[in-house]
């Protein structure tokens, strides 16, 4: 009896335990957030009730994946009045985000608030706060607004201490003293405007407008005027960010550059309608005929393809170098032949070459990339294209199934992925009246791709790169997954010329110096992200002779408030996504920094994202859906 007991008893306990600890946490989370609502008794637009669930109902709450922790407080304009009660949301020591912005909050912020470790976004512009801000600030807080409030005293100097900061927003305060000599790196935005700030201007923040520090009669130094007399005046910094320090472009093109004999540019016409896909290689074969080299490739006969040449001498060698090579694990069976036979129809043109649809005889769909301009051997592009196959296996990639060289000749297959990319799910047929993209589909592609570029990263003790992201090489899975394709063939290519509409997704230092690196992989995802936060495309294809540089724009329009101007308007009518979207931009434009140093990693990356919403997603109930619906009208 007792010998059995024990462990059960063990058991009961443990499974005790762990029930109380989570329980105990989400509880700890409700009776905070209940002490804070009690502050404001007749507020008609809070619905938390005890008895009904946090995270599902309660309004402006968000909760971690498995529902054990309040991560995200939103209540943007609710009318909210009075004091924020000490002792409250302070305990919330799981929260990330918390808006309370455009309320009307008077009296001290309370010391425990933005101390909270885990706290990474602040947003309380636009209320009444006064007295001094808290100098116990968490170490993880990227984006600071406490604008148009009445804060005063110094800024506390513990803000130099803030390494991810990438926005600090104090501008309309009754702020004095000296500015902090802020961690620069991360650094996006920064406004001090209007406040009673006095010195001089840290040579570091020399870089922002003076629109940032404007207001302050009693500043000095660039931006603004030189500071007059004895004071050491900062070293004149530039007005914008210094060039980086590139070595020129060596030109390494052309002389390799090989042009595939044979193009047909009736393909390349771009129409989509379904062409016989081994009508290009009929006409390679026809106008290379006297080629003694092309012997293994597949020749003309009666108008269709015969086998190579099995029977003499070096061609069967020839015959087997040049055969489909496809991946272990890969179920397809089909060969080049049968591949040739299928009917192919155009899919996209892109700087690597022209990508078919080609459906097989026996029903099976692939796409068959025709990869144009590669520069490297035969050795080499097998080695590739093996540590491709091999890197690439992840949720998030676009699986390499098989691929094809010759010396005329170089093709790539991979599976059909019949939800299209996002590319043309951002941006066709708009004008059609389509189902708009949502905000949650957008946000879940964009992470599953973050995790494929991040696995590429931290494969081979980080020596790989993408080196060409962009919304078209996002495919979806049927099941919705977002996986990024043409994983290795950037080192098969050539660089591709800069067009000159635009940089698109290229970094400044891949354009100036022919150089891609991690860092501007990121730059091409923060591109991404930008294009899917605001509707428009990087590159304008058509028409149109202004150049567009998307990260550039953004950032002339987005304003001290992150007004919706740059959002994309299929998306501003939603509502309670706006937090959000304003941290998505925040992460955006932390990845297209100038400097491939002040960029995050893709790991860091993903925490952002996975921070600012926890993601299972399909089954969360959007916040549309439980709108407030006045239970408690006084
Ligand atoms: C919930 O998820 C977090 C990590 O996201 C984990 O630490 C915690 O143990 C999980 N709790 C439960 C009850 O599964
Ligand atoms: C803001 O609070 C101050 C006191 O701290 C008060 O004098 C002022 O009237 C308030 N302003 C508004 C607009 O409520
Ligand atoms: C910043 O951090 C360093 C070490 O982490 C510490 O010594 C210093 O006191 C901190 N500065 C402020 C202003 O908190
Ligand atoms: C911010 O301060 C400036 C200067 O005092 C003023 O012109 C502007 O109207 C203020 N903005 C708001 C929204 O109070
Ligand atoms: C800045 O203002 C503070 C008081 O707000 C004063 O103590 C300090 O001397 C001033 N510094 C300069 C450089 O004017
Ligand atoms: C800073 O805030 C002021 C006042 O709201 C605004 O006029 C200015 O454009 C802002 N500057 C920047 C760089 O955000």
């Amino acid at each position: 009896m007792k010998i059995l007991s024990f462990p059960f008893a063990l058991a009961f306990l443990l499974l005790l335990f762990s029930l109380g600890q989570t329980v105990g946490d989400l509880d700890s989370d409700k009776q905070a957030l209940l002490s804070f609502a009690s502050a404001f008794p007749h507020n008609p637009k809070l619905n938390w009730d005890y008895t009904s669930p946090v995270c599902a109902s309660w309004v402006g709450i968000t909760c971690d994946k498995n529902d054990s922790r309040v991560i995200a407080i939103r209540l943007p304009g609710v009318g909210l009045r009075g004091p924020i009660p000490a002792n409250t949301l302070g305990k919330l020591d799981a929260l990330t985000a918390l808006s309370l912005r455009s309320n009307h909050l008077s009296g001290d912020l309370p010391s425990d608030l933005l101390s909270i470790p885990s706290l990474h976004f602040v947003f309380l512009q636009h209320n009444n706060l006064s007295g001094a801000i808290p100098s116990d600030l968490s170490p993880q807080i990227v984006l600071l607004d406490l604008s148009f409030n009445s804060f005063s005293g110094i800024i506390p100097s513990t803000v130099q201490n803030l390494t991810q900061l990438t926005s600090l927003s104090l501008q309309n305060n009754s702020l004095t003293g000296s500015l902090p000599d802020l961690k620069v790196t991360r650094l996006r935005q920064l406004n001090f405007s209007y406040n009673n700030l006095n010195g001089s201007i840290p040579s570091d923040l020399g870089k922002f407008p003076a629109s940032s520090f404007e207001g302050n009669k009693m500043l000095c130094g660039p931006p603004l005027n030189q500071c007059s007399s004895f004071t050491p005046s900062p070293s004149p910094s530039p007005a914008c960010l210094p060039p980086s320090p590139i070595v020129p472009p060596v030109p390494k093109d052309g002389s390799k550059k090989k042009q595939i004999r044979g193009y047909i540019i009736a393909i390349g016409a771009g129409s989509s309608g379904v062409l016989v896909f081994l009508l290009f290689v009929i006409v390679i074969c026809c106008s290379k005929k006297k080629d003694g080299q092309s012997k293994g490739l597949l020749k003309n006969k009666d108008g269709w393809i015969e086998k190579p040449k099995e029977d003499f001498g070096s061609g069967v060698q020839e015959a087997e170098k040049n055969k489909l090579v496809f991946f272990e694990g890969c179920s397809y069976n089909f060969d080049l032949e049968d591949l040739l036979r299928a009917s192919a129809e155009v899919l996209g043109k892109g700087n690597y070459g022209t990508t078919y649809k080609a459906i097989l005889e026996e029903g099976t769909t692939v796409v068959v990339k025709r990869l144009k301009d590669v520069v490297v051997g035969k050795r080499e592009f097998e080695q590739q294209m093996e540590t491709a196959g091999r890197v690439g296996q992840h949720l998030n990639i676009v699986p390499l199934r098989a691929y094809y060289y010759s010396k005329d000749e170089k093709l790539v297959v991979y599976d059909y992925m019949a939800a299209g990319s996002f590319s043309t799910l951002l941006h066709g047929n708009r004008d059609i009246g389509r189902n708009p993209l949502d905000w949650e589909s957008r946000v879940k592609i964009c992470l599953e791709t973050a995790r494929g570029i991040a696995h590429i990263h931290s494969a081979g003790v980080g020596k790989f790169i993408h080196g060409n992201i962009k919304a078209s090489n996002v495919l979806i899975t049927q099941d919705s997954r977002g996986c990024i394709s043409d994983f290795g063939l950037t080192s098969l290519m050539s660089y591709p010329t800069v067009p000159s509409r635009g940089a698109g997704y290229r970094a400044p230092e891949v354009i100036e110096a022919r150089k891609s690196t991690q860092k501007s992989d990121v730059y091409s995802f923060g591109v991404l992200l930008l294009e899917m936060l605001t509707g428009k495309a990087p590159v304008q294809t058509h028409g149109h002779d202004d150049v567009v540089d998307l990260p550039r724009w953004v950032q002339s329009v987005v304003r001290e408030e992150w007004t919706a101007e740059v959002f994309d308007l299929e998306l501003v009518s939603r509502q309670n996504i706006e937090e959000e979207m304003v941290q998505m931009l925040q992460i955006a434009m932390a990845c297209v920094s100038k400097m491939p140093e002040s960029r995050p990693t893709m790991q860091e990356v993903i925490r952002m994202i996975e921070e600012m919403r926890p993601f299972d997603s399909e089954d969360r109930p959007s916040l549309d859906e439980n709108k407030p619906s006045n239970t408690q009208n006084p």
